[in-house]
């Protein structure tokens, strides 16, 4: 089991000492999410700030691309010292070739897909990558409430790995707090993203502590 704090929720005058916080509270990732206004209607960062984050922890980045043509950026975001690319199916015509692209680059792979986006969107991707993404809200905004439709394809993604014996992990991201975070273990995720439950709190170590517990 992983936990990885968002830090959409952190304060962004503040994210060395966020990040800092739950490194020494047990976070096993630090999950950065990057959106362009255009594939989701948000605005975030881009790959300067992943550069500038990276001396702050020895935690991996885990950096997950809500933006149109990937493509693009994914070499500036790998030299800026992502550890874990994540790349939408919707977000591409060429997930495939985006998904490779991050493989060359010796950085690990992810894919994710919207909640309204079948497990069969990314069928012939799942032998090459280290980590598919299940969302289980709308991508955009934190602090948004979990969407339980999307726990059949925890299961099925796990049943394919089985089944294939495909490596990759399966993530889970929108809506975690501990009950959310138990359902979509017990369907077989094992990397848990959260972002308002950890970082909207007073106590954001107590927060990661509750997340354990309901993972253990
Ligand atoms: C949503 C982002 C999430 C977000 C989750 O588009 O991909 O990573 O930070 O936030 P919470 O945990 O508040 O739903
Ligand atoms: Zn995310």
């Amino acid at each position: 089991m992983k936990l990885a704090p968002s830090i959409l929720s952190a304060d962004f005058a503040n994210l060395q000492r966020d990040i800092e916080l739950v490194e020494k509270g047990g976070a096993d990732y630090i999950h950065v999410d990057v959106m362009d206004g255009q594939f989701v209607p948000n605005i975030t960062l881009g790959p300067n700030v992943v550069q500038a984050i990276r001396p702050v922890t020895k935690l991996p980045l885990d950096v997950h691309l809500m933006i149109v043509n990937p493509e693009n950026y994914i070499t500036d975001f790998a030299k800026a010292g992502s550890d874990i690319i994540t790349v939408h199916a919707e977000s591409t015509p060429h997930i495939h070739r985006a998904v490779q692209m991050i493989n060359d680059l010796g950085v690990k792979s992810g894919v994710v897909i919207n909640p309204g986006t079948p497990v069969s969107a990314i069928q012939h991707v799942l032998s090459i990558v280290d980590q598919v993404l299940v969302m289980t809200v709308n991508p955009g905004f934190g602090g948004q409430s979990f969407i339980e439709e999307t726990v059949v394809k925890i299961a099925e993604l796990d049943l394919l790995r089985q089944e294939n014996g495909y490596h990759y992990a399966i993530e889970v991201d929108g809506g975690i707090v501990p009950e959310t975070a138990k359902i979509c273990k017990e369907a077989g995720a094992d990397v848990f993203v959260a972002g308002s439950y950890i970082y909207a709190s007073e106590n954001p170590i107590h927060q990661i502590n509750q997340l354990k517990e309901a993972l253990s």
